[in-house]
């Protein structure tokens, strides 16, 4: 029979099952080095060495890029624009990561074998990638209208998938019902998770060192439960306490006005946040109607760092995932948020046009792909040979075509 990996279609299928196993979403293109390693070393010309897993499940998340556009700032109205992308920086392509790596850690150190949490899709292919990471099983449980790549992503990882009708509050109350019962002894990475809270407040860390110690006047957060919101609040406030910054920004939340209880409570003045009637939104990752305590925590943050809260409508979501393409970066709806929210912010007098602002981006394009896909149109004509290739080029216009942006952040 030979060995399989010298069949072409083994050959990839092979790597790229094999780095799916380690928690990497990986083409068969890319794969090719995990596929050719093992020659390798049988042939004798790489050594035979052991590597040291080390004790932190990680798979090198965090430490995402900050990125300057003039030209967001322009448009969103304010002096200096930073994005903070979580989005493009992660490697299962979401902020969850920066989180659940704590969480993958503490769940092998206790000695559990299955890592759980219910999630809106992109929580469920974060615990599934640390969990393979980390040599555990993993179940998650996503309501029905879950974007399908969030789902495949999860699946390919080798979760158990437990998809369910009814919205995301609704199934978070039965899921935490379930690891209250103690009938199942899983390791819960989802929102009741105290160790996840620490991976989180590391937005802080990260923004303040990037800007050199200078703390940007204000953060945006895109706002599910508000977990992001408080903890990113939390890590700044830990900074200000060591002495290594000498104030805290203000933190503000948006939300997709189709499902936005935080922004509702925030507007009334409530000090609670209460559970609202959820319409369906683009902004499929942030449909969470009842955030609970937490919900109640943001708006404490809220008030407390002198914040606000933003609704925005789809059109303004889908508007600004395609002002962030113009950046260069393929963020879905959903993490897409906060550029929609500061123009609005702004226009209402609620935010400065003399602040520095960073707004987080937090999840791939590629995320909620069926999403954007609709927003291009791929041309149906296929040309062949150079002398169709000469013509068309003939009729692309020349000229740049907008100015030049961006930088990133100079290390601090
Ligand atoms: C893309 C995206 N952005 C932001 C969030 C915000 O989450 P939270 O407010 O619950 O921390 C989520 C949560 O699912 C998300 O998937």
């Amino acid at each position: 029979m030979g060995d399989p990996h010298d069949r072409p279609g083994m050959y990839f299928t092979g790597a790229t099952r094999r780095l799916a196993e380690e928690g990497l979403f990986v083409e068969p293109s890319g794969a090719v080095t995990i596929a050719g390693l093992p020659k390798l070393v049988a042939s004798g010309r790489v050594d035979r060495d052991e590597s040291d897993p080390g004790q932190i499940v990680t798979l090198g998340e965090g430490g995402t890029p900050l990125l300057r556009s003039e030209r967001l700032a322009r448009l969103c109205g304010v002096r200096e624009l930073w994005i903070k992308s979580d989005a493009t920086g992660n490697p299962t392509g979401s902020l969850k990561d920066r989180s659940i790596t704590v969480s993958a850690t503490k769940a092998r150190e206790f000695g559990y074998s299955i890592l759980s949490c219910d999630s809106t899709g992109n929580k469920a292919s974060s615990a599934a990638a640390y969990a393979a990471r980390a040599g555990l099983r993993c179940v998650v449980f996503c309501p029905q209208e879950t974007p399908l790549p969030k789902l495949v992503q999860a699946v390919f990882f080798g979760a158990e998938l437990v998809r369910v009708r009814g919205h995301y509050s609704e199934i978070n109350a039965m899921y935490r019902r379930l690891i209250r019962s103690g009938r199942v002894k899983w390791y819960d990475c989802g929102t009741d998770n105290p160790f996840r809270y620490e991976g989180k407040k590391t937005y802080a860390y990260e923004i303040a060192q990037e800007l050199g110690w200078k703390v940007p006047d204000r953060v945006l957060h895109p706002a599910a439960g508000g977990m992001s919101l408080v903890k990113t609040w939390k890590g700044f406030n830990e900074l200000e306490r060591l002495g290594w910054i000498d104030r805290v920004p203000r933190m503000t939340a948006v939300q997709a006005q189709e499902c936005a209880p935080i922004v509702e409570a925030w507007a009334r003045g409530d000090r609670e946040a209460r559970g609202i009637e959820k319409r369906p939104t683009v902004a499929s990752a942030l449909g969470v109607a009842d955030p609970g305590l937490l919900g109640t925590r943001a708006l404490e943050t809220i008030r407390a760092s002198g914040g606000a809260a933003v609704g925005v409508t789809d059109e303004e979501i889908l508007l600004a995932t395609r002002r962030l393409a113009q950046e260069g970066l393929f963020v879905e709806p959903s993490g897409a948020v906060t550029i929609a929210g500061l123009p609005k912010l702004v226009a209402s007098g609620r935010v400065d046009r003399e602040e520095s602002v960073v707004c987080v981006v937090t999840g791939s394009g590629f995320k909620d792909f069926e999403r954007i896909a609709p927003m291009v149109r791929i041309p149906e004509r296929v040309i062949s040979g150079y002398e169709e290739m000469l013509a068309v080029a003939a009729t692309i216009p020349a000229g740049a075509r907008d100015e030049p942006c961006g930088r990133r952040a100079p290390m601090g």
